[in-house]
C-alpha cells in the first residue's frame, strides 16, 4: 500500500547556501521536482548539481579544494529506496558533477562503486565532457597557501610530515582561511515524496589537502549514505574516517529501524563515534574528539534531524517543504567546539 507522506527534502547548510547565481538553492530544487512528480533521486541530484557546479562553494565539485597534490579528486554516491539500488564514485577527477556519474553507475551497471581512472573512463564513454583541472582561483589560492606553510618547514620525516600537514590544515580552518564546512565540505541530501519513495545523496571534494587517492565516507554505502525505503535515510558531512570506522549511517538507519526517532538515530551514532575515538591525535584538551562531524536523517514517515558532534562551527541544516526552504537548527551531542 502506498503511503501518504508530506514530502520533504534535508541537507547540510550547503544545500541552502549556494545557487549558482541562479534563483534557488538545492533543497528548493529537489523539493520542487518531487512535489511536481519527479523521481525522488532524480530530483535530489537536479538540487546537489546547484552547489557543484558553484565556483564558490570550496568543498563540493567544480572548485572543491584539491588533495595533496592540487589536484581536485571528487566523491560521490546515491541510494535509492523503492528500487533498493546505489551508484558511486570515488577520486574521480576532471567531471565537476560526479553526483551525475555516481547516479549512472546505479542505472547503467552491475557495480555500485568505481574508482578513480575507471570511473572517469566510464563517465567518458557515457558522453561527460572531461576537463584537465577542476580548481578555481580561489580553491588553486588555498592550496598554494597550504603548501608554502607546509614547504617552509623542510619535513625531515614522513610522518612528520603527514602530521604537520594536517595541523597546519586545521590552523588555516581556525583562522577562518578554510570554512570548516570546506575542510570535510560535503553534501548530503535526502527526500521523500508524496508516495513514500526515499532517496539519499552525498557529494565532496573530500577532506582538503588528503593524500591523493584517497576516498572519504562519502562514496561509500552505508557511511556516506544509506537509505532503506521503508526506515529512512542518513547521512554525513564532517571527518570522513571516522564515519566509515563505524558505517554510522547505516547503524542510524538501523536505529530507526529499532524505533528511534531520527534526533535520537543520530545522536547514538554520533554517541558511537566518540566511543571510537580513542587515538590521542584525534583528541582535544578535554579528551573528546578533536573534530566536529555531522548526520542528517530522514524517516520514512518524514520526520526528520540534523544533528552535530559540537554546537560550534555550522549550527544550521537546511530543509525545504510545502512552506518553502529554510535553516533549522543542528542538534549538537557536545558543548563548545572541536579545537577547545
Ligand atoms: N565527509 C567528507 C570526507 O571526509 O571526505
Amino acid at each position: 500500500m502506498p503511503q501518504t507522506v508530506k514530502p520533504v527534502v534535508i541537507s547540510d547548510l550547503s544545500g541552502y547556501r549556494f545557487k549558482n547565481g541562479g534563483p534557488v538553492c538545492c533543497v528548493e530544487k529537489a523539493f520542487s521536482l518531487i512535489v511536481s512528480g519527479a523521481d525522488v533521486l532524480d530530483a535530489l541530484v537536479a538540487g546537489v548539481n546547484i552547489p557543484e557546479l558553484d565556483p564558490e562553494e570550496t568543498g563540493i565539485g567544480y572548485g572543491g579544494l584539491p588533495n595533496a597534490d592540487g589536484v581536485v579528486q571528487l566523491d560521490s554516491c546515491c541510494m535509492h529506496g523503492p528500487t533498493r539500488r546505489a551508484g558511486a564514485v570515488a577520486a574521480i577527477e576532471g567531471i565537476r558533477t560526479p553526483s551525475l556519474v555516481a547516479k549512472a553507475v546505479l542505472e547503467q551497471t552491475d557495480h555500485h562503486l568505481l574508482c578513480g581512472k575507471g570511473a572517469q573512463d566510464f563517465a567518458r564513454n557515457l558522453g561527460f565532457p572531461i576537463e584537465v583541472d577542476l580548481n578555481t582561483a580561489k580553491s588553486r589560492g588555498l592550496w598554494l597557501e597550504w603548501k608554502r606553510r607546509v614547504d617552509a618547514q623542510h619535513y625531515l620525516d614522513p610522518a612528520r610530515k603527514d602530521r604537520a600537514g594536517y595541523e597546519i590544515a586545521l590552523q588555516m580552518m581556525w583562522e577562518g582561511l578554510i570554512p570548516e564546512g570546506s575542510f570535510w565540505g560535503t553534501i548530503s541530501c535526502h527526500g521523500i515524496g508524496p508516495n513514500g519513495a526515499m532517496a539519499g545523496m552525498t557529494s565532496t571534494s573530500g577532506t582538503a589537502w588528503k593524500i591523493p587517492g584517497r576516498a572519504g565516507d562519502s562514496p561509500v554505502i552505508g557511511a556516506g549514505v544509506y537509505v532503506d525505503n521503508g526506515v529512512g535515510s542518513a547521512g554525513s558531512t564532517g571527518r570522513g574516517e571516522a564515519n566509515l570506522y563505524a558505517l554510522t549511517s547505516f547503524f542510524i538507519v538501523e536505529c530507526m529501524r529499532r524505533g528511534m526517532h531520527p534526533k535520537d538515530a543520530g545522536l547514538e551514532g554520533l554517541r558511537r563515534i566518540k566511543a571510537n575515538t580513542v587515538e590521542s591525535r584525534l583528541l582535544n584538551s578535554r579528551g573528546e574528539p578533536a573534530f566536529n562531524i555531522r548526520f542528517f536523517v530522514l524517516n520514512a514517515r518524514g520526520q526528520y534531524a540534523g544533528l552535530s558532534m559540537y554546537a560550534s562551527g555550522e549550527t544550521a541544516f537546511a530543509v525545504c517543504t510545502e512552506n518553502g526552504a529554510e535553516m533549522q537548527p543542528l542538534e549538537p551531542l557536545l558543548p563548545g567546539s572541536p579545537g577547545d
